[in-house]
């Protein structure tokens, strides 16, 4: 059976996950909460991801880049041409999946028929940016947990939310 596909990201009420190639904040907390999740998971991530983010080899990460750069393979970093071949890689590593971005990848992502959770660091502004988190809201999901958090310039929600199989007949228009 596949393994459940962990989705990871932060984003602005405005679904705006990027800017100029980098976050457009700067939160504490979540940058915590995304290093202790993944640590020692498989991370799928897009080349622009992988390339900002020197940590993605660390604690013990896998990461398997998409990207039609084959060069950037090492080891310890697998790289795949498309989602699903990045996947098929995944399956075979030991660990969780986390998806990491960017935004063709989680729209790839979030558009896969199987069992899913979504990490969603929710913050509560509208943020200018140009890459976005695809629209998740009209799905059906089941939450399991949400905390609020605040720093000096954001208030923002942990939560997680399960889409499992038998959610999809729920899904409003
Ligand atoms: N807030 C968050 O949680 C979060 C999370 C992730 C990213 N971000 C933000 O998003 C931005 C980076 O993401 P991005 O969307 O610009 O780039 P990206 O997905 O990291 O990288 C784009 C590149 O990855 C490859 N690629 C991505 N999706 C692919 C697919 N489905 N099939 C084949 N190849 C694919 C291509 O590489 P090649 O050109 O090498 O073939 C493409 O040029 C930054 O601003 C970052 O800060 C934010």
């Amino acid at each position: 059976m596949a393994k459940l596909l962990n989705i990871i990201v932060a984003c602005a009420e405005n679904r705006v996950i990027g800017r100029d190639g980098g976050q457009p904040w700067r939160i504490a907390d979540d940058m915590k909460f995304f290093s202790a999740r993944t640590a020692g998971q498989i991370v799928v991530l897009g080349r622009i991801c992988f390339e900002t983010w020197p940590g993605a080899d660390h604690d013990g990460r896998r990461p398997v880049v998409v990207t039609r750069n084959r060069a950037l393979a090492r080891p310890g970093v697998a790289v795949a041409e498309s989602l699903t071949t990045a996947l098929a890689v995944a399956e075979s590593l030991p660990g969780d999946i986390y998806i990491c971005g960017g935004q063709r990848i989680y729209e790839e992502a979030l558009a896969l028929p199987q069992p899913m959770r979504l990490w969603l660091t929710l913050i509560h502004a509208e943020i200018p940016g140009d890459r976005y988190f695809p629209e998740w809201r009209h799905l059906a999901w089941r939450e399991t947990h949400r905390h609020e958090g605040q720093d000096a310039n954001y208030r923002y929600t942990f939560l997680t939310l399960e889409r499992l199989e038998d959610m999809r007949s729920r899904d409003r228009e």
